[in-house]
């Protein structure tokens, strides 16, 4: 595993310096009127967006591998739940305990082999009904370069919202895209969560009737 406090200390000044109540995702929640309950930031960094969310009203959670970056978030910010851990391990919290799980800006650096891992732990803690959120960076096909800071690691990029829209259970609702330079794009996209929906009933003879043979 690469240096898990490297994004930390590269960027500790830079989300010093910025203003913590202008956040696209914030911005996202409210366009949605995403309804207040338990929130979840995995990779929550230094701590700044679960403020907010505690600021306006949310029983907010934080969880990073970054051991620095949790000790500097559980000083600034007490009153909020920081927890250190993995993504691909969420083994502190209970199943489908959250209302939102907000995936902060990081799958393109999970290990491939670790992916569908971590997208199960979000969507086990989860609750039904709740909103998923992701920020990602958003090419237009799925590729990889080397990591600009770390030897030996890749990035890869691509549209993770497919990771969970395979699944019926998984809707789309959001997709807020900006651009970052001149190829580059970024996106929010929020993904509400309904398993009760996901799978109409259709009778005795299911989903068979609907089928239609040609050739
Ligand atoms: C781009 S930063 C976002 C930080 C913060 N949410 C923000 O918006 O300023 C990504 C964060 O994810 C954390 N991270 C990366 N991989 C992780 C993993 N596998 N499990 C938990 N946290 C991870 C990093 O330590 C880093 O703090």
């Amino acid at each position: 595993m690469t240096n898990p406090d490297a994004w930390f200390e590269r960027n500790k000044e830079m989300v010093e310096s910025r203003d913590p109540s202008v956040d696209k995702v914030l911005d996202a929640m409210d366009t949605l009127r995403v309804g207040i309950g338990r929130v979840l930031e995995v990779g929550c960094g230094l701590g700044q967006r679960v403020e907010q969310l505690r600021l306006r009203g949310w029983a907010a959670s934080g969880v990073d591998r970054s051991p620095k970056s949790i000790s500097y978030a559980r000083e600034r910010y007490p009153v909020n739940q920081f927890a250190i851990g993995e993504a691909a391990s969420l083994s502190l919290y209970n199943d489908g305990i959250f209302d939102c799980v907000i995936v902060s800006h990081f799958l393109y650096t999970v290990e491939r082999n670790q992916l569908f891992q971590v997208v199960a732990e979000c969507d086990r803690v989860l609750a039904e009904e709740g909103v998923l959120v992701l920020i990602q960076f958003l090419p237009q096909f799925p590729l990889c370069r080397p990591d600009q800071h770390e030897d030996g690691q890749t990035w890869w990029f691509q549209d993770y919202a497919t990771a969970w829209t395979w699944s019926p259970g998984y809707c789309e609702v959001f997709r807020r895209v900006s651009k970052l330079e001149e190829y580059e794009r970024s996106a929010i996209i929020v993904l509400k969560k309904s398993l009760a929906t996901a799978y109409p009933s259709v009778g005795f003879h299911g989903a068979a009737q609907f089928v239609e043979v040609v050739g």
